[in-house]
């Protein structure tokens, strides 16, 4: 086992986490040590095909394995039900078995369409995750959540499904738009301030020192590694999982008001946080000294962290309350209390939420 992998443990599932560069041309041999002997399904988007599809599905034939491809749009549009029952066409059609194998290369549309056929196709084949975003490295591939999104909202209709391996070549971050790039950060400073004092000093080391590339696979593995760490504590978040949604809370209702597309949702999470962390100073929670180091490595990272001029803060307010993760009405506020981490407190006043929105810094 190389030192470059990192274990996913539930009561369902094992599996390898492997973020490296190079990483994909690993695959062949990691299918094969899988026992994987049935077709691949290749399922990618157009963007990400351009760029390793043909590699990619060249390596594995050349490794004896058949293998089928299909692109999807990139972009959040394709995790919709209509993309998901060409996905089924294709499959189907092309007679698909139980010991096959999806292979979802892509960022977390992909990732999440792909994984959701896998999930209900023949009651379930199995899926390897190869993400090629630092979103989907560091948060969607890791986990097992799959799904599409229905007319009345995000995510809505989905299933748990493990991958057998995961495999982040970071590599491939070389060709994502650095505005995504961007974005992703967002996801590991979260990482850092929920559970791991000792990332958030290396990503302030690692800005600090103007971001070199040769530091990215460890810093991004460390980032890996707390999600790991809580999906394997939490498989079908009842419990701790919670903590990831730290900065979402906010985050997705700034998202649905600003409406999809117009923030990316690193840069919405990367407000998210802001705001939370002013909430937990308001609660006494956490200092003005940290709010002010989150602040910083956010913006370090080219992400924004004040509300758009304008937005509406009782619209704001109201999303949130609908939120998934509200329970009895109440919504549940993950609130740091230091760098490293965090409480879940679900009697917030709402006026305190609106005036920290409301309220510049
Ligand atoms: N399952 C989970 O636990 C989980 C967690 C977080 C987010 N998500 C989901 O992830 C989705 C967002 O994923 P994302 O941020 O990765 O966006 P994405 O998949 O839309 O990718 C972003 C863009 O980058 C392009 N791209 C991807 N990799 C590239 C590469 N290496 N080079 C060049 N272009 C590349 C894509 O074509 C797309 O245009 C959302 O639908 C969200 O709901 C799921
Ligand atoms: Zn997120």
């Amino acid at each position: 086992m190389s030192t470059d992998e990192l274990i996913v443990s539930t009561p369902t599932a094992r599996y390898p986490v492997v973020v490296a560069p190079g990483a994909l041309a690993e695959l062949p041999a990691r299918l094969r040590d899988l026992e994987m002997r049935g077709a691949l399904w290749l399922v990618s988007d157009t963007n990400v095909q351009r760029h390793y599809g043909a590699a990619l599905e060249r390596s594995l034939e050349q490794a004896g394995f058949a293998v089928r491809s299909h692109a999807v749009p990139g972009h959040e549009g394709s995790k919709d039900l209509a993309t998901l029952s060409q996905l089924y066409d294709w499959m189907i059609g092309g007679g698909v078995e139980r010991r096959d194998c999806v292979l979802a290369l892509g960022g977390g549309v992909v990732g999440d369409l792909a994984g959701f056929a896998a999930a209900s196709v023949l009651r379930g084949v199995a899926v390897v995750q190869l993400p090629t975003t630092l979103q989907a490295m560091v948060d969607a591939a890791v986990g097992g959540k799959t799904g599409v999104n229905h007319p009345l909202g995000k995510n809505l209709i989905g299933a748990f499904h493990q991958p057998r391996l995961v495999l982040a070549d970071t590599d491939t971050l070389a060709t994502l738009p650095p505005r995504e790039l961007r974005a992703g950060w967002a996801e590991v400073v979260k990482h850092g301030v929920i559970r791991d004092a000792a990332l958030f000093e290396l990503l302030e080391a690692f800005v600090a020192a103007g971001q070199p590339a040769a530091q990215l696979p460890d810093v991004i593995r460390r980032g890996v590694a707390v999600k790991v760490r809580v999906v394997s504590n939490d498989e079908r978040e009842d419990g701790e999982r919670i903590i990831l949604n730290y900065g979402h809370t906010l985050g997705h209702a700034l998202e649905s008001v600003a409406g999809y597309g117009a923030l990316l949702h690193g840069e919405a999470v990367a407000i998210g946080m802001h705001a939370a962390a002013r909430i937990a100073l308001r609660l006494g929670l956490f200092s003005a000294d940290d709010v002010e180091r989150q602040r910083r490595l956010l913006a370090a990272f080219g992400l924004q962290t004040a509300f758009p001029a304008g937005v509406d803060s009782g619209a704001l307010l109201a999303v949130a309350l609908r939120d998934k993760k509200v329970q009895a009405r109440r919504v549940r506020w993950v609130l740091p209390t230091h760098i490293g981490g965090v409480v879940v407190r679900d009697d917030v006043p709402p006026e305190l939420v609106e005036a920290v929105i409301a309220s510049e810094a």
